[in-house]
């Protein structure tokens, strides 16, 4: 009877500690490219109709007011697309800017101007980048009828080789971004242009419920260490508790939550307001854009963020089916896994039963690393231009069968893995020249394991 206990108190730790299944209890079987679409497999019955429903909002396009399908008008005056979808392809990450920068919609361009004097260093710290005075923080190509839109994005590919020690030549491509046929006259000389491609939508509750403790203590230990690696968590606003706290979500980790992350998304992409952002995306200087007509106070009510949040936060992460453990030890001998932390236990939440306590494996840290002049944008909150929070990888493997294209780092402009890797510098500097050292065979063990998440 004693070992009966004993047997069933360390069965759940075995069953739910399980490397194949990245999500916990919420993986479900990848087998096509609408896998990362799919709901968290341990999402009770009920809270599935929310999920659904949630959907709908994310995934149906947004129309201009007035309009007499209400729940979904306001769309605009200017916008980057329609709907949420149409960036995160599939609940996947989006495409790369061709070289008319016009179609692929899903990389946006972030304006800034760089906090110089000391108010607007203090500003940016507590509240985020000061945007183009004209143009805004984000810049939009479309608009609805009778308002200009701000421009066309256009983009120049450069390219470079790098050789590796076996001799082999990796070329690695960069795009450069700049902005013609503005409407509102000339951008701040000062403003700063960064070009930034929708991440996959999986796993992000479970982002969420990684405890904060869990976080610092990735910083407190990193601090420790006589190499370079020293992440630093992104402090940034919250709009809901008016105050400063860890932020999450974003290539640098700008948003606190994923409902605020959510909201800053109806009203940067699609100009929709809301409780938490109540003015429409015009700035002084675009009269007819204020002028428009609007689809009532809040375009996107509560109720409707609150859907949207539900979904966001239970997308599976899907199911691995294979482990490629001698690459996992060659990842670890190259350091990826101090900034790429394989797992976590997630913290207790009787309000979000599926992401409760799931042992997890999203290879993050959750902090901000500075890699380099090859990787450089704008200051946010805390983040320094070259610093941005590493991104999870799990579904690694699976981008280029959701979204039909690999575009990895935070402007897509990676193509493989291995380019992937070839562009971290800074403190990731000893990383890269580690895998450049490896000879061909654990080259292709260490890929084979990327591949495998
Ligand atoms: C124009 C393309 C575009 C549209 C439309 C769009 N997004 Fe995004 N989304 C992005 C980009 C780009 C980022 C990364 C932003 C950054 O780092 O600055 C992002 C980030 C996110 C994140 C954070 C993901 C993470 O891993 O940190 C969430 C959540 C999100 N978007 C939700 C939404 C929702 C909800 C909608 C619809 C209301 C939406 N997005 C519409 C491009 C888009
Ligand atoms: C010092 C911290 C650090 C180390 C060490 C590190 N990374 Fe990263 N990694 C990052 C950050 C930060 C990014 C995001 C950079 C960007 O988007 O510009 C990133 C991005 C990536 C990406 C692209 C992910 C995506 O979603 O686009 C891959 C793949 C990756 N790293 C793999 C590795 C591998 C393999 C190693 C070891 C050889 C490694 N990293 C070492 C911090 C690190």
């Amino acid at each position: 009877m004693k070992y009966l206990f004993t047997a069933l108190t360390f069965l759940p730790l075995f069953c739910f500690s399980n490397p194949y299944h990245p999500g916990g209890d919420t993986s479900q079987t990848f087998y096509n490219k609408f896998s990362f679409a799919l709901e968290a497999k341990n999402l009770p019955l009920e809270a599935k109709l929310d999920f659904a429903v949630g959907n709908g909002f994310f995934k149906n396009p947004w129309i201009p007011a007035p309009a007499t399908t209400t729940a979904r008008d306001g769309l605009g005056p200017l916008f980057n697309t329609n709907g949420c979808e149409k960036c995160h392809v599939r609940d996947g990450r989006g495409q790369k800017l061709t070289q008319d920068g016009i179609q692929k919609v899903s990389t946006l361009v972030r304006l800034s101007i760089p906090p110089i004097t000391p108010e607007q260093i203090l500003l940016q710290s507590l509240y985020g980048p000061i945007g183009d005075p004209i143009y805004g923080g984000q810049f939009q190509p479309l608009s609805t009828t009778n308002v200009s839109a701000e421009g066309n994005v256009v983009v120049r590919w450069h390219s470079k080789v790098t050789e590796l020690n076996d001799g082999t030549n990796v070329t690695l491509q960069w795009p450069e971004i700049s902005l013609k046929n503005l409407q509102y006259g000339d951008l701040n000389p000062k403003t700063v242009l960064s070009a930034r491609i929708a991440p996959a939508m999986i796993g992000l509750g479970l982002l969420e419920q990684i405890d904060e403790q869990d976080i610092i203590n990735n910083q407190k230990q990193q601090a420790l260490r006589k190499d370079n690696i020293k992440g630093q968590i992104s402090w940034v606003w919250d709009k809901i508790k008016q105050q400063t706290v860890l932020g999450k979500f974003g290539w640098k980790a700008a948003q606190p939550s994923v409902s605020q992350q959510n909201a800053a998304a109806f009203h940067g992409d699609l100009g929709l307001t809301s409780s938490l952002f109540d003015s429409a995306p015009c700035t002084s200087f675009q009269i007819k854009c204020l002028e428009a007509p609007n689809g009532g106070e809040h375009e996107v009510s509560d109720k409707i963020l609150i859907f949207v949040e539900h979904y966001a936060r239970h997308l599976n992460v899907p199911k691995r089916t294979k482990l490629e453990k001698q690459g996992e030890v060659i990842f670890k001998q190259a350091k990826c896994d101090i900034c790429h932390k394989p797992s976590y236990i997630t913290q207790e939440n009787k309000y979000l039963p599926a992401l409760s306590k799931q042992t997890i494996y999203p290879y993050t840290d959750m902090l901000l690393h500075d890699l380099g002049s090859g990787l450089t944008s704008n200051q946010e909150f805390t983040a320094s231009t070259q610093q941005w929070r590493t991104p999870p990888l799990w579904g690694l493997g699976k981008h280029e069968q959701v979204t039909g294209e690999l575009s990895l780092l935070h402007d897509g402009r990676a193509s493989s893995m291995l380019q992937a890797i070839l562009w971290h510098g800074g403190e990731a500097q000893e990383s890269v020249n580690i895998v450049k050292a490896l000879k061909t065979e654990q080259r292709t063990l260490l890929i084979s394991f990327l591949e495998s998440l």
